[in-house]
């Protein structure tokens, strides 16, 4: 089993769209084992997109992501990772294909809706980054024979 970070940004908070978020992620088959609405602190948000500290977006991407709240979690699957990403869609959401998260519910690429980490390394960076291991819950859930051989 594979773990990834997923984060309702504030666009979609605000729009209500966390239910229909949550829903097509568990609909999709992946298990919510953490959690929570919070408002993101400077400091988290400027080490959480680190990677893009030069480029000409990143002090908006700042202030959209700490300007209200937003709803961190983790989930788990085999292949998470990649499986997340794909139910995302690409990160313009002019071009994310329809029946994606971003496709169907997002117009522009500084609105997009929803992050999740790009692979399992940086997953495991941010899992640590935004939750404490008290704050995740191991469990089974009944269905899990009915998604996996
Ligand atoms: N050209 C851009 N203009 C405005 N915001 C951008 C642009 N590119 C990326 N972003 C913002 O920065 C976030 C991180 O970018 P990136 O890691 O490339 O995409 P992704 O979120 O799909 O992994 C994006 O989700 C988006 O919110
Ligand atoms: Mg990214």
């Amino acid at each position: 089993m594979e773990r990834t970070f997923l984060m309702i940004k504030p666009d979609a908070v605000q729009r209500n769209l966390i239910g229909e978020i949550i829903s097509r992620i568990e609909q999709k088959g992946l298990k919510i084992v953490g959690g929570k609405l919070m408002t993101v602190p400077q400091s988290l948000a400027e080490e959480h997109y680190s990677e893009h500290k030069s480029k000409p977006f990143y002090n908006n991407l700042i202030e959209f992501i700490t300007s209200a709240p937003v709803f961190a979690m983790v989930v788990e699957a085999e292949d998470a990772v990649h499986i997340s990403r794909h139910i995302i869609g690409k990160t313009n959401p002019s071009e994310a294909t329809p029946g994606t998260i971003r496709g169907d519910l997002g117009l522009t690429v500084g609105r997009n809706i929803i992050h999740g980490s790009d692979s399992v390394e940086s997953a495991k960076k941010e899992i640590a980054l935004w939750f404490k291991p008290e704050e995740l819950s191991d469990y089974t859930e009944t269905r899990e024979t009915w998604l996996y051989e």
